[in-house]
Formats: C-alpha cells, sequence, structure tokens
C-alpha cells in the first residue's frame, strides 16, 4: 500500500470531556504521525459539505446539530495504508458494536456521540480535509 493519508475528527463529546489528548495518544502509538491538527468550531456550511452524502438520512438534522454543538479536532494523519488502517482501530459507528479496545468502544457514548469520525476512503479524505485545512497547513516532515 505505501504510506498514505487520512483524515479525522474528534468530535465534540470528546473535546467536551477532555479526552483529546487520550485519544490523540492512542492514534500516535497505533503508529499515526500528525500532519494537521487543530481545534475548531464548525460552521452549519462545514458540516453540511462534511456530511453531505447523508443529506436526506433520518439522523441528518441530528448530526449536523451534533458536529456543530461544540469545538472539533480535525486532523490529518499519515501511516501505511492509513484509511482503512484507522477505520478499523477506531471500530464500528455504533459504540456498542465496536470491537473492545477500539477508541469508539472505550469512549464512544452512542451512534452520534460515537467519539470521532474518520473518512471512509481515499477519496472522502480528498475532499473532507480540504473542508478544514488549506495546503500549507498540513506539514510535510
Ligand atoms: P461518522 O463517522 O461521523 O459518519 C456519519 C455519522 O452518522 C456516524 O459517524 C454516526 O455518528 C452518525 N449516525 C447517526 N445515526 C446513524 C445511523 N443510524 N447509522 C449510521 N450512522 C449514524
Amino acid at each position: 500500500m505505501g504510506l498514505e493519508r487520512t483524515f479525522a475528527i474528534l468530535k465534540p463529546e470528546t473535546v467536551e470531556r477532555r479526552l483529546i489528548g487520550e485519544v490523540v495518544k492512542r492514534i500516535e502509538e497505533a503508529g499515526f504521525k500528525v500532519l494537521a491538527l487543530k481545534l475548531v468550531w464548525a460552521s452549519r456550511e462545514q458540516a453540511e459539505k462534511l456530511y453531505e452524502v447523508h443529506l436526506g438520512k433520518p439522523f441528518y438534522p441530528e448530526l449536523i446539530n451534533h458536529i456543530t454543538s461544540g469545538p472539533i479536532v480535525p486532523m490529518v494523519l499519515e501511516a501505511e495504508n492509513a484509511v482503512e488502517k484507522l477505520r478499523t482501530f477506531i471500530g464500528a459507528t455504533d459504540p456498542a458494536k465496536a470491537e473492545p479496545g477500539t477508541i469508539r468502544r472505550d469512549l464512544g457514548l452512542s451512534i452520534t456521540k460515537n467519539a470521532i469520525h474518520a473518512a471512509d476512503s481515499h477519496e472522502s479524505y480528498e475532499r473532507e480535509h480540504k473542508i478544514f485545512f488549506a495546503t500549507e497547513e498540513i506539514l510535510n516532515y
């Protein structure tokens, strides 16, 4: 596969519960390198872009309300096979169904408040990270 980038967001409940360090520690220890990271309060426009594929679904309004309810931490991460590796590492969407030891199982509260969002493909990475980061904010090192 080679080195790949992915995009993740620590959701408002993770920031509110002061779990930024805990989650970033787990991600770094799993072998991901942080290339960009910031604390930001997403606008409705950013939220609608992020979740545009879910427009029209029953949970869409709750999703938008939640992700704009407080500060979040978007980040760009690099690792071998990063997209798939991070998805596996964070666990299933529903924390109750996620594997023991995963971020969502250990720290998620509900399907909506599932601690962290991660891009589900390289195309999603490309689209999603640009909603929050300018090219020069992603550091190559
Ligand atoms: P996330 O990875 O941020 O991507 C879409 C989000 O929709 C997902 O995590 C969940 O938080 C949220 N969601 C809420 N309800 C559902 C549902 N019934 N099925 C899938 N996702 C849901």
